[in-house]
């Protein structure tokens, strides 16, 4: 297991265990690939990395995923997670006002909104509604 700063490039990249959970730009990572991500025509498993969004990790692992906005409004990176929502980000405001309630219930989440905040196995599958 290792981490690094998102976006501070030319700095020391090492930071120490406790403070991993402090801010959004430590990013802590496995190399355990035990998240699957299935996208329109690529499906992959793939190292979870903590704080990256369902989007970032699969632009960072290459998955075909559709987005736009990146801010919760266009619903193009919708997903349906099917395992493993107990180890990401509670909805927030923007998947709250753009996802329907019952859909927020089924496990549809917004993947530009939604963040890996723990390690373990987990299932998403990309379900844009077009
Ligand atoms: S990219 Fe638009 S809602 Fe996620």
């Amino acid at each position: 297991m290792f981490k690094f700063w998102k976006g501070r490039e030319g700095k020391n990249n090492s930071v120490s265990e406790s403070s991993a959970a402090i801010g959004n730009n430590i990013h802590e990572e496995t190399e355990e690939q035990i998240v699957e991500l299935k996208g329109r025509n690529i499906q992959r498993f793939v190292a979870p990395v903590i704080g990256l969004t369902v989007l970032d990790l699969a632009e960072k692992n290459e998955v075909d995923w559709n987005s736009f906005c990146k801010r919760g409004t266009c619903a193009r990176c919708r997903c349906h997670v099917s395992e493993g929502l107990e180890y990401l980000s509670p909805p927030n405001e923007a998947e709250e006002k753009r996802l329907d309630p019952e859909e927020i219930d089924e496990g549809y989440r917004l993947g530009c909104q939604t963040k890996l905040e723990k390690i373990g196995a987990i299932s998403i599958k990309h379900a844009p509604y077009f």
